[in-house]
């Protein structure tokens, strides 16, 4: 899938997006931006220790997309238990929203768990971000329960078509 036209204002932005997979050199290396990501979103806690924490299979199964050599989105995810892969973190910086990128970093990541044979792919959302469970819903993402921790989330889940 192309991204939508971006907006002008965007630094690189006749720059072609790029997605792909994330290592943690790269975490590393423009740890400033990744952070910057999240900038706006009012309650966003992750830290550079949430960005490093080592995860089972986090380095093969998480995801970027890149303007020139700046991050302007990405997918945390790792493997929960076999056949269970758990989406932790996903974000786009709020200059790009509405312009394809979650799109095209959500299908990478579906087609990804997927060939790996994961049986299932769960995240969590807060339950008042309405747009972002909109979002999910129209991935093939269920919504399966409500629970309460810090705040209210959704437990959602997708069962990806393994092998494909
Ligand atoms: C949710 C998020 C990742 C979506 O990324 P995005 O790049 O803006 O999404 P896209 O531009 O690829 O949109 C794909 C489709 O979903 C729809 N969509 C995206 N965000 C939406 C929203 N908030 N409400 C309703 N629909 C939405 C788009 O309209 C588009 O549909 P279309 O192709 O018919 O136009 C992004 O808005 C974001 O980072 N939000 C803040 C962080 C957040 O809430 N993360 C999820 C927490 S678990």
């Amino acid at each position: 899938m192309n991204p939508k036209s971006s907006p002008t204002d965007e630094p690189g932005d006749n720059a072609e997006l790029i997605v792909r997979q994330l290592d943690r050199a790269e975490v590393v290396a423009h740890l400033e931006a990744f952070l910057a990501v999240a900038d706006d979103v009012i309650g966003e806690y992750w830290d550079e220790s949430h960005f490093l924490a080592e995860r089972d299979q986090k380095w093969e199964l998480s995801f970027a997309a890149w303007k020139n050599v700046t991050p302007v989105g990405y997918a945390i995810i790792s493997e929960r238990a076999p056949g269970h892969a758990h989406l932790h973190h996903f974000m786009v910086k709020a200059q790009m929203r509405g312009f394809g990128v979650g799109q095209m970093l959500a299908e990478s990541m579906i087609s990804l768990v997927s060939a790996k044979g994961y049986q299932k792919l769960t995240l969590k959302v807060e339950s008042n971000n309405h747009g972002a469970r909109q979002f999910y819903r129209r991935l093939g993402f269920t919504e399966m329960h409500v629970e309460e921790s810090r705040l209210w989330y959704v437990l959602m889940m997708k069962e990806p078509e393994v092998g494909c």
